[in-house]
């Protein structure tokens, strides 16, 4: 590798929260360990099922987390957007990977051999720490999301799922860029059918109104549904 590139992988890798507690050598080390890779809309970097051979750092777009049955039904663990790293799972038990990561739009990853990851844990007791936090705040979210699944009905799973996506701007919620139906649905086990009809019956009653270029302006009584 040129000393450019690694050059450049080290300032990539000295953004990341993960890394904060390395030193010099460390990120040395990890740098000529690590590859940049662009992957467009629609591809799939890691897959459920297979042997783990990196961790990947998302510099920026946003990806799925997504496991399907043997009938080809699919649901959406997460989203993951920039600054997020995954595939530490499989890297970490030696377990076949746990999830599918499809990237959403066009993305750019950092990739991290894992030798180099491992490697780095052992010597790091606040990179382990580091990484033990974003294991439990997965596991927060997962028992949000179980809570969610099994005590809200439909309306409420979406009015979850429209919140979690939205930020305030200028005083108001807003969904900043589309949200496809079909993916809703495959966050909250409901068909698209009925995440459209849902949709609709929310627009009507003034609780989402839909704006330019796919975004959508939430109104502060849509949390009503959570209780
Ligand atoms: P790994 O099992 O190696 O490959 C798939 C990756 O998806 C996994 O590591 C995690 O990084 C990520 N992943 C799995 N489950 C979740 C989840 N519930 N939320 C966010 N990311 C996840």
């Amino acid at each position: 590798m040129s000393n450019v590139a690694l050059e450049q992988n080290k300032a990539f890798l000295r953004r990341v929260s993960l890394f904060a507690s390395l030193s010099e050598a460390q990120f040395d080390q990890l740098a000529a360990g690590s590859v940049r890779r662009n992957f467009p809309k629609g591809r799939t970097i890691v897959a459920e099922g297979e042997p783990s051979q990196s961790l990947y750092i998302l510099l920026s777009g946003r990806a799925k987390v997504q496991r399907s049955d043997s009938e080809g039904k699919e649901v959406i663990l997460a989203v993951l957007g920039s600054g997020e790293c995954f595939g530490e799972m499989s890297l970490i038990d030696d377990a076949p990977r746990s999830a599918s990561v499809i990237t959403l739009e066009s993305c750019d990853f950092m990739a991290i051999n894992k030798d180099s990851f491992k490697a780095m844990l052992m010597q790091n007791n606040e990179m382990c720490m580091a990484v033990m936090k974003g294991l439990v705040r997965r596991l927060r979210e997962a028992d949000k999301k179980i809570e969610t699944l099994a005590l809200l009905d439909v309306y409420g799973r979406v009015a979850r799922v429209l919140l979690d996506f939205s930020e305030m701007q200028g005083g108001e919620r807003i969904i900043r860029t589309k949200l496809p139906r079909q993916e809703i649905a495959k966050m909250i086990g409901a068909s698209r059918e009925m995440v459209s009809r849902v949709m609709k019956g929310l627009e009507i009653d003034g609780y989402i109104v839909p704006m330019p270029e796919g975004r959508l302006l939430l109104r502060e009584k849509i949390s009503a549904y959570l209780n």
